[in-house]
Formats: structure tokens, sequence, C-alpha cells
């Protein structure tokens, strides 16, 4: 029963923001100093953003309550009632409480990298976030997550805590997921329990080779594996091919910053900025010439037909509309 307290607490949340009203946001506007205040116990993030936003908006500020309030008309005009939220749909929600922060994770859209931070911020982790260990940062239980409180812990750091997710234009998340784990794959380990899996599904004399390892698997089949009704029937979709909006849940949660992986040097340093942490940088890898995530993703598409075009853009439709991504140039839509 107690879980069913959730989404009531989250509306309430939001009333509460528009109650408390701009006198006390004003005053606090006046002493704020971007950052270093909530060390002393004074603004969190969460009071520096809209206390940022109560006063003449730097284009920043701006941008960011403009993509807030994109995804809330988003939210209102697609979605319908929904079901309750339970503690574990929180899972993809990460808690530093030293800073007041909330980061739900997106596999693929630099989460290795907001992961370093976090650990960095919260005293998990000594020195630059860049030499944290990859894989130490992805270790299960090295962050806490929301869906690990009690409803009622749950509910406080709703309340209080700044928000924030990061996006990415859907496809091009997914083209790389799969050049990641499958085309040019790190370790074996995504081949073998999916590509396996896909190629004993799909290939009906399929060589004996390729049923052992599933190394071969084409983007053809990827997508033809996302779309059979049987895998979701089977488990949820990997974190790494789910969509966003199934990780993070954004039409019930009330997400304060919304990042963009198109943008994330830029939507760093404004969260960084909100936190304090003078001497932080957020390890941003090397910026490469052309933007090739566009153009890897046009041409991993360009073999797949019309109608598996259509209906990958239907199972990822509400990522594009409640980001504000539009379809690319490059589909073809029956
Ligand atoms: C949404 O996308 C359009 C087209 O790319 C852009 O002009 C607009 O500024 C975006 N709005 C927000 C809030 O990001």
């Amino acid at each position: 029963m107690g879980r069913r307290v959730l989404v009531a607490v989250c509306l309430g949340a939001t009333l509460l923001l528009l109650c408390t009203g701009p006198r006390a946001l004003r005053r606090a506007f006046d002493d704020r100093t971007l950052g270093s205040s909530w060390r002393r116990g004074m603004r969190s993030p969460r009071q520096l953003l809209y206390d940022l936003d109560q006063g003449p908006r730097s284009p920043l500020v701006e941008l960011h309550r403009q993509r807030r309030d994109l995804l809330r008309r988003a939210c209102s005009r697609h979605t319908r009632r929904q079901r309750l939220l339970r503690p574990e749909d929180l899972r993809h929600v990460l808690v530093d409480d030293a800073h007041g922060l909330l980061y739900c994770y997106v596999p693929k859209v630099a989460c290795t990298n907001w992961k370093r931070v976090l650990l960095a911020l919260s005293g998990r982790a000594h020195g630059d976030p860049r030499a944290i260990p990859a894989h130490e940062a992805h270790a299960p239980g090295r962050l806490p997550s929301l869906a690990d409180f009690s409803p009622a812990e749950i509910n406080r750091r709703l309340r209080d805590y700044l928000a924030f997710l990061f996006v990415r234009e859907p496809f091009e998340r997914l083209a790389s997921a799969y050049r990641n784990k499958f085309a040019r794959p790190y370790s074996e380990a995504f081949q073998r329990r999916y590509g396996t899996r896909i190629v004993r599904r799909l290939r009906p004399r399929a060589h004996p080779d390729a049923l052992a390892r599933g190394h071969d698997v084409r983007f053809a089949e990827f997508l033809a594996y996302l779309l059979d009704p049987r895998t979701r029937r089977d488990e949820p979709f990997n974190e790494h091919w789910e969509r966003a909006h199934a990780l993070c849940h954004p039409c019930r949660l009330r997400y304060d910053v919304v990042g963009k992986f198109e943008t994330l040097a830029d939507d760093a340093a404004f969260l960084l900025g909100l936190v304090g942490a003078p001497g932080l940088r957020f390890p941003a890898p090397p910026r490469p010439k052309a933007d090739p995530a566009r153009e890897q993703a046009a041409l991993l598409f360009q073999d797949i037909s019309p109608f598996y075009q259509q209906r990958l853009f239907d199972l990822y439709k509400m990522d594009f509309l409640l980001f504000n991504y539009s379809a690319p140039s490059y589909l073809r839509l029956s």
C-alpha cells in the first residue's frame, strides 16, 4: 500500500513548487552565488535552479526551462493514465545525498562519465573522474539507487533533490548500441547472451559457429529481434536499447534538467555549475570534427525496408516526442 503513495506525492511535489511562490524564491535569489552556497547548507542545486528561473534568465537557463515545458506538454498530450510506479521502477535513478542530486542513467548517453562524476562528487572516489575505471563506475551498488530506499525516503528525495537525465537522438543511440555490443564489441558478453538468441530465432539454417558465438548479427536482424513481440514478452528490453522514457519515467517523475548528448559539454557544465563543484570538470570525450553518429545511423538504416523503419519509429516514438527529436531525414516512412 505504501507504494501507492508514490505518484500522489510526486504530483504533490509539483504543486508544492508552484505554491511556494515567488516571494521565498526571490529572497533566495538575492543571496545566491552560483554553486558554493549548498556546501554551507543554504541553497541546494534544485533551489538554485529555481532561483535562476525567477530572475532575468540567461539563454542557458531559458533553454532548460523550455525543455522542461516541452516535456511536460508532450507528456500531457501523449500519455494516458499510467500504472503507478513501484520502487523497482526507479532502479536507474542514482542518488547523491551529499549534493541533493538524482540522476537517471540512460546507457549510450555518456552514462559512464556521469557515474564517474557522481562517484567523485559523493566522495566515493577521489581525484580526477577521468581516472576512475569504467568497470568501477558501473559496478552494481557503487552508487545508491533510488529503488533501494523506503517509499518515504524516496518521496523526500523526489521532492527536494534536483533530478536530471541525459537523452540522445533515439536512432543514433540505437545504432551506437548495435555497434558497441554486436558489431565492434569490447567484450563478447552481449554477442553470447543476445547474439546467439537472435541467430537461433531468426536464421532457420544457421551456421553452428554463429549459433554458438552470436558474433555476426546484422543490424536488420537486431531490429527484427526488437520488433518481434516475443522479445518483450519474455523479458524487458536490455537497458542499452530500452527506450529512455521506459527507464526514467519522465512523465511521472519531475525532471529539473533534461540534458542532451548533442549538447553534452554545455549541459554538463550547466549542471556542475548548479552543483557548485569547483575544479570538477566533466570528462568530455574529444570532439570529433564531423558528427559521425548521425552518418553511421543513416548508413545502417539505408538497408532497412520502409516497413521496418516505420515500425521501429513507432517503437521509439515516445522518445522522439518527449525529448523534441524530429524524425531523421534519412527515414523512409511507409
Ligand atoms: C525543439 O526542436 C525544434 C526543432 O529542432 C527547435 O527549434 C526548438 O528550439 C526545440 N525546442 C526545445 C525546447 O528544445
